[in-house]
């Protein structure tokens, strides 16, 4: 039988999940379905049992409901106990199991893509929000001689701190500490791109040859990368996180890593 998959969130429309995933079960010979469920904000769980009722074997989980998805998991993966955050559901008749790809998805494109190595690298990330949560965990496991997390509301930067402070050299600053620190990498997870709004970041922050990386996509250059790439940074935007989440996710689900390649640059190209 045909097994069917979805993408849950609110709005859903925009997603790209299934045409990725189409793409990944094409090249890998797997015969799936994949589609787009709009679940009402207060109505996640219902979803939820809706789809298992109907038989899906598993779900990727957008905003806002990846806490909730978290919740609900009766099994989680030690990354996603991390996170915090769980984006890939996988249901079987007694069980649902969750599972977060964002993280490992950023990493594999800052390093595979964007050909940035993290090791020795000094990476910051601004915001301290979910997006922020679910990456420090994978940054650490690739080694930066430093990982910095820079937020509006510094109490939230210190919390993430706390968490994963016996996994590496993470450290929590103000937006106000910034100009006098420089960085390789510097990742936007910040909502303030969505809003078009510029995140406080000073230009001085990008060291020579940084990397810039804005987790948002389809925003085309944002006030963040346009500072970056004003600054000299290279810069990138999170469709590639994008594709390289949903082929961790994919890999979850089927066994099988697909190639990213392809994918992402038919995505970029507007395909
Ligand atoms: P997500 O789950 O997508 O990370 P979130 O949990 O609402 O969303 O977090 C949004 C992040 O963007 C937070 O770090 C927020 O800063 P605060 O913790 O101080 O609220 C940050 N953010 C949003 N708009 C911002 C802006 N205009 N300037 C700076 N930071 C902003």
């Amino acid at each position: 039988m045909t097994k069917r998959y979805a993408v849950i969130g609110h709005p859903v429309a925009h997603s790209k999940s299934p045409q990725i995933h189409a793409a990944f079960a094409a090249q890998a010979g797997i015969a799936l379905t994949y589609e787009k469920v709009e679940s009402p904000l207060d109505g996640f769980l219902k979803t939820i049992d809706r789809l298992r009722g109907d038989g899906f074997s598993g779900a990727n989980v957008t905003l806002p409901f990846k806490v909730d998805a978290f919740r609900l998991a009766m099994e989680r993966t030690l990354r996603a106990e991390a996170a915090e955050a769980v984006n890939t559901l996988t249901f079987d008749a007694a069980n649902i199991r969750g599972d977060t790809t964002d993280g490992v998805g950023l990493v594999r494109d800052i390093e595979s893509r964007c050909g940035r190595a993290l090791k020795d690298q000094r990476v910051l990330i601004v915001g301290a929000g979910g997006a922020a949560r679910g990456a420090v965990g994978p940054l650490l496991a690739a080694g930066p001689v430093k990982l910095a997390i820079a937020n509006r509301t510094l109490a939230r930067a210190l919390d993430i701190v706390q968490l994963f402070a016996d996994t590496g050299p993470v450290s929590a600053l103000t937006l106000g500490e910034l100009p006098q620190h420089q960085f390789d990498v510097v990742i936007n997870a910040t909502s303030a791109s969505l809003a078009d709004a510029l995140p406080l970041v000073p230009s001085g922050v990008f060291a020579p040859g940084a990397l810039a990386y804005d987790m948002v996509y389809g925003k085309g250059q944002t006030p963040f990368l346009q500072l970056a790439a004003g600054a000299g940074a290279r810069t990138a935007d999170g469709l590639g996180m994008l594709v390289e989440q949903a082929a961790e996710a994919f890999h979850v689900w089927h066994g099988v890593r697909p190639d990213t390649a392809p994918v992402y640059r038919q995505l970029a190209a507007g395909g």
